[in-house]
């Protein structure tokens, strides 16, 4: 979609937001699907509400960008602009177990930064791609752990209310790999309270991740991370290698042959691919286990 409503171009630039016209989704997504659209980058948190209101009083519509590491996006001209914050620096501040950090700083990034001032509890979350922002909207998670159990306070743009507020942790719920946060709530800061650790000893914990996550997932392929989430007790990677689905493809769209819930773009896949591709082991499996399995990638295919 472009931006073309002159009362819409001619306001932007007083909010400090910049455009990246028909900006490829397939190369702001981990998974390299998705067609193009209009891109605004947003500097300051402060111009959200006057930008959202704006957008929605001329009919204009948006979905947020975190760091594109959990999307599939339709093919083609999208029917939607994208809006994405841009990473403010210093992005990650520290206090005494305190960590203040923006939702557009690399999940990574924080762990190791954290890590460094002897400030563990996340190492289980090395190697996951991503935002902290898109982290903590969907409750990642890894061997044992999850992002939601550090969480003490959200900075967000409430949809509903339509205005910046503050949560303290206590007033969302975090789940298994779900939040209590509305669809359209957009992820601003974070303050996360963490253990304190030798960084020797969290460096050790790092180590083990990594290998555990190297030895069982595609981590130099084109992905989305699982595609299914796990149903209660059971493993989605485990039932669909059991069929024997690693390497079942739709065209350039496959089931990983290292980790079968990793669907992997192995060239120029396409969400329709991608799509068909994930209906269909979603049939074989609930026709041989009687379990309907849930999306645990997002999918924007409209
Ligand atoms: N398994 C197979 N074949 C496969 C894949 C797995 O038999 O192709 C078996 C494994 O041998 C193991 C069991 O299934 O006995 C569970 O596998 P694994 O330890 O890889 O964990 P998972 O349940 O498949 C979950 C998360 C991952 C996270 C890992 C490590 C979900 C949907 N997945 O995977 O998160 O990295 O545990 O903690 O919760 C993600 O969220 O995108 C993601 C990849």
């Amino acid at each position: 979609m472009r931006i073309e409503d002159p009362k819409i171009v001619a306001a932007l630039p007083e909010l400090g937001v910049q455009i990246r016209p028909r900006a490829s989704l397939a190369e702001l997504t981990s998974l390299g699907i998705g067609g193009t659209t209009d891109l605004v980058r947003i500097n300051k948190h402060e111009a959200i509400p006057d930008l959202l209101s704006l957008l929605d009083a001329q009919n204009v519509p948006h979905k947020f960008l975190g760091g594109g590491s959990n999307l599939l996006v339709g093919d083609g001209e999208l029917p939607w602009i994208v809006l994405q914050l841009a990473s403010p620096q210093p992005d990650i501040v520290l206090e005494g177990n305190f960590a203040q950090v923006d939702a557009a700083a690399d999940l990574g990034r924080t762990v190791t930064f954290c890590a460094k001032h002897d400030l563990g509890g996340m190492e289980g979350l090395i190697g996951v791609p991503g935002t902290i922002g898109g982290a903590l909207r969907m409750n990642a998670g890894a061997y044992g752990m999850q992002i939601g159990t550090y969480v003490r306070q959200v900075k967000l743009y409430r949809s509903g209310a339509r205005k910046l507020e503050t949560l303290e942790g206590d007033q969302i719920s975090f789940e298994y790999r779900h939040t209590s946060f509305a669809p359209d709530d957009m992820m601003l800061a974070v303050k996360l309270e963490l253990p304190s650790k030798p960084y020797r000893e969290i460096l050790k914990g790092i180590r083990i991740c990594n290998e555990k996550r190297r030895a069982s997932q595609p981590l130099g392929q084109k992905s989305a991370g699982c595609i299914f989430k796990n149903p209660p007790g059971a493993s989605a990677g485990r039932m669909i290698d059991e069929l024997g689905l690693k390497g079942q493809n739709v065209g350039d769209a496959r089931v990983s042959d290292r980790h079968a819930n990793f669907f992997v773009n192995a060239g120029k896949a396409s969400a329709k691919d991608m799509l068909a591709l994930i209906a269909d082991v979603r049939e074989r499996v609930e026709k041989s286990f009687g379990v309907i399995l849930e999306h645990e990638v997002v999918v924007w295919n409209a």
